[in-house]
């Protein structure tokens, strides 16, 4: 372990780092250019210490020795003895080169130097070092004690050894480690690129609106925030800078490609909670949602077809139906009269009623991703006879369960962000950022999904996402966004799980060593 570490900038990172390796029995020393900053963040560290020894969770003596093992240190030239430096500074490539120059002047020659920068490339802070072999990223997450993950980040010229020590010193502390290569966005800022880019995609296609989005994916496969509310809680600016920035480090892969819509709210100011207007208002820092669309008032007098749908929701629906007295055909073509539900993978409602031969102006499609007893997600398109959708609506909202009706779309909006962020999660793996056993654990830890990229997969089922992903390229004439990660297809064709790993390039598999 080291014996004593330093931390650099006394912001909202540092002192977090501070406060972890403290708790975990290190000695550190803290630094920032602005002495205040020192301080405050001790006395910030203490209010939350107190906090814990008012709810029990720590006694007075452990606060006082967590306390004694931080300690400021006014010029950088204190922190000559540590075996480690981590550096928590202003986000600025030449600041953090400068800064770690200086300290080679420093620190003995086998100190390591971990840099915490959310988008920089490691390799391009090391690049001005003597000796970049010493060099990583050491990415931890706000609030630092709480998110119990850190990336530690592999910079093109870092030592194994760099990388076992951070390690071993952050899982000694409590936290996950995901040890990652150096690339655009790390792992979780990259992972977490499809959640928020799918859903802007949907709203600047007129599919549904932002909080019926939100609503969708809240109560469909279990997102704790929605997109949207998670944009007004981190603030548009940051979050459009960083698919932005993710974007152009990976030459424009239009996998990536931002919404103009977001630029467009920068610009206008509409940031989130911090501005008090997002895509939600704000008042006295509630967010104020608007209610769900009311359940028309209509006779449902049509009789509902529902061609194939399998046998146990169709008994659900029949029990919802009861309700308000619709009736189910029986028939394998629907009667003159009937409603025809259909629930396609993928593929837009349009493309499945010319496909399947279905009179356009009574044809909705019901989402299988949706949550049958939380929200019940239904999908127009542009020839349905509006009196028809009232009665669609009416009738799957016979229980009080509420019901969302959005425009059509390939994969509605469940389908189409949980399949992209599976193949997202594909690609990573592809790439080699992330390792089976680390990707899910460090998504679920980091941005709180309720499940990671490859139980999302399982849960839905692997082919289903692929045809997902298949038909969604299909529906915008074969955009590159929507293709399939090889990672996933290959596991899909081959029928082995999501987890099989590919061996390493160049190995020799199969050989008896001689
Ligand atoms: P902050 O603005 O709260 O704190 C930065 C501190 O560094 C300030 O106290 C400032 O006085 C000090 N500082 C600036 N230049 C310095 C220098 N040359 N020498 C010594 N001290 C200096 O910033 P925050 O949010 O703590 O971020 C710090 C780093 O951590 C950045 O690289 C950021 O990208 C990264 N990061 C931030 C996260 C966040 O959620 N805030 C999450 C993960 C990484």
């Amino acid at each position: 372990m080291f014996s004593r570490i330093g931390i650099i900038g006394a912001g909202a990172m540092g002192r977090g780092i501070a406060q972890l390796f403290a708790t975990a029995g290190q000695q550190v020393w803290l630094h920032d250019t602005r002495p205040e900053a020192i301080e405050e963040a001790l006395a910030f560290n203490r209010g939350l210490l107190e906090r814990s020894v008012a709810k029990g969770r720590l006694t007075p003596e452990a606060l006082e020795q967590t306390m004694a093992r931080m300690q400021p240190a006014q010029h950088l030239a204190e922190l000559a003895g540590c075996e480690l430096v981590i550096e928590a500074i202003v986000e600025r490539l030449e600041v953090k080169q400068a800064l770690f120059v200086e300290l080679e002047g420093l620190v003995a020659a086998d100190a390591v130097l971990a840099t915490n920068t959310s988008s920089l490339s490691v390799t391009r802070i090391a690049s001005a070092c003597q000796r970049p072999e010493r060099v990583a990223g050491f990415h931890f997450f706000n609030p630092v004690t709480l998110m119990k993950l850190v990336e530690v980040v592999r910079g093109e010229r870092t030592e194994p050894w760099v990388i076992d020590r951070l390690v071993a010193l952050a899982e000694q502390a409590g936290h996950f480690v995901a040890i990652t290569p150096d690339t655009p966005g790390f792992l979780v800022n990259h992972a977490g690129r499809a959640f928020g880019t799918e859903a802007q995609r949907i709203v600047s296609e007129g599919i549904a609106t932002p909080e019926q989005v939100d609503r969708i994916l809240r109560d469909g496969p279990g997102f704790k925030m929605g997109p949207f509310e998670l944009f007004d809680l981190t603030g548009l600016d940051i979050s459009h800078a960083v698919m932005e920035s993710v974007h152009d480090q990976f030459y424009n892969d239009p996998r990536y490609t931002p919404s103009y819509l977001a630029a467009q709210r920068v610009a206008a100011g509409l940031l989130g909670r911090k501005t008090g207007q997002g895509y939600y208002r704000y008042e006295n820092g509630q967010q104020i949602r608007t209610p769900d669309a009311p359940v028309p008032e209509v006779i449902v007098e049509r009789p509902f077809w529902l061609g194939n749908i399998d046998p146990e929701l169709r008994a659900r629906l029949q029990a919802v139906f009861d309700g308000c007295g619709a009736r189910l055909e029986e028939g394998d073509e629907p009667s003159d009269a009937a409603i025809c539900i259909i629930t396609p993978l993928g593929e837009d409602a349009s493309a499945a009623i010319e496909r399947m031969g279905l009179p356009a102006d009574r044809t909705l499609a019901y989402d299988l991703f949706s949550d049958f007893d939380k929200r019940r997600v239904l999908m127009r398109q542009p020839a349905l006879d509006p009196a028809l959708e009232a009665q669609a609506h009416r009738a799957f909202a016979a229980d009080g369960v509420p019901v969302e009706v959005i425009n059509d779309s390939p994969g509605f909006v469940s389908q189409r962000v949980v399949a992209s962020i599976v193949n997202l999660g594909c690609e990573i793996l592809q790439k080699g950022i992330a390792t089976p056993d680390s990707l899910d654990r460090a998504i679920e830890l980091a941005l709180g999904y309720p499940r990671g990229p490859l139980a999302l997969a399982e849960h839905y089922g692997p082919l289903n996402v692929l045809d997902i992903l298949q038909g969604m390229q299909a529906c915008y004439g074969g955009e590159a966004r929507y293709r399939p990660s090889p990672w996933l297809r290959r596991r899909v064709q081959l029928a082995a799980p999501l987890t099989t790993p590919d061996a390493r390039a160049g190995s020799v598999s199969g050989s008896t060593a001689l």
